[in-house]
């Protein structure tokens, strides 16, 4: 058996048009959405980086030029921030410019997730690599990507994070066919982009994170256009399992779907729950507004 390479690279799709938030997505990428004083984008980036990541490229497209924004330094800031004795702010603000160097490479056309995964070729070479997709938070102590590596580590093969989903939203996720080879850990046998939940091969969905042998390319690039005529990872995952075994583990920590409405809400419920300073009076606020109701 070959030896299992370290993975160092990640690569962040956020090239999505956000649909389901418009309008505001129509001048703002979602991926920009603020967790309270934090872009979604920023707990991915750190989740990489706590993952022990030095490389990341994030895939862009038209309209998200605030996501490099973001991850620029902000001398003038900085320096206005120190003059005024604002040490706490500027601290927060340095742990930013302080990630290691981004890159970023743009989708011309909005032609799926395995399209934009495709766009990182170059960058990510012959090695092993992560995914973070840039709407999913995954919150846990030991992050998810360092879960999977984990798991890579040892099978020295693909790794997708899963978790199950309620039937009626099968239909908005990736669904392996498997067998557990050991607690929270299934060989896959097939994968599904958004089935019916009448052809759902099982109620398991991937969620936002892979580790990748760099063999997904060619998958990719032998993989027709799918689900709404876009070139859909699942369908490159598929092909990957005619040559190489790709497992599915379930994480731990609890995900948040900020690309969807609902998903959202409870991400800023739980994070200012969270928060010494908001913690107290937001308690207050939602017993107060649900005696109201
Ligand atoms: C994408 C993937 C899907 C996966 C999901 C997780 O779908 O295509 O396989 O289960 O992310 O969030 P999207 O949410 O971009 O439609």
């Amino acid at each position: 058996m070959t030896k299992t390479q370290s993975i160092h690279k990640a690569v962040i799709p956020a090239a999505g048009l956000g649909t389901r938030f418009l309008p505001v997505t129509k001048s703002m990428p979602k991926e920009m959405l603020p967790i309270i004083d934090k872009p979604v984008i920023h707990y991915v980036v750190e989740e990489a980086v706590n993952s022990g990541i030095d490389d990341i490229i994030i895939i862009t497209g038209r309209g998200k030029r605030a996501i490099e924004d973001y991850f620029d330094a902000a001398p003038e800031l900085e320096m206005r921030l120190k003059d005024q004795h604002k040490d706490a702010t500027l601290k927060r603000l340095k742990e930013i410019s302080d990630f290691p160097t981004i890159h970023y490479v743009r989708q011309k056309e909005p032609n799926g997730l395995g399209d934009a995964l495709l766009k990182a070729e170059n960058h990510i070479g012959n090695e092993p690599f992560a995914v973070l997709l840039g709407d999913d938070i995954i919150s846990n102590r030991k992050p998810c990507t360092a879960q999977l590596m984990s798991v890579y580590s040892r099978f020295n093969a693909s790794v997708i994070s899963i978790e199950h989903v309620p039937r009626e939203k099968v239909c908005h996720y990736g669904i392996i066919k498997g067998n557990e080879i050991e607690p929270d850990l299934i060989r896959i046998e097939d994968i599904v982009e958004k089935p019916s939940p009448e052809k759902a091969p099982s109620d398991m969905g991937a969620v936002g994170r892979y580790i990748f042998v760099p063999e997904i390319f060619d998958c990719l690039k032998n993989t027709d256009p799918g689900v709404g005529n876009e070139i859909q990872l699942t369908d490159a995952i598929h092909l990957l399992l005619r040559d190489h075994p790709v497992y599915a583990y379930k994480f731990e920590g609890k995900r948040y779907d900020t690309g969807d409405k609902m998903g959202y809400i409870e991400t800023i419920i739980d994070f200012a729950l969270r928060d010494p300073e908001l913690r107290d009076n937001l308690r207050k606020f939602l017993s107060d507004r649900l005696c109201q109701d």
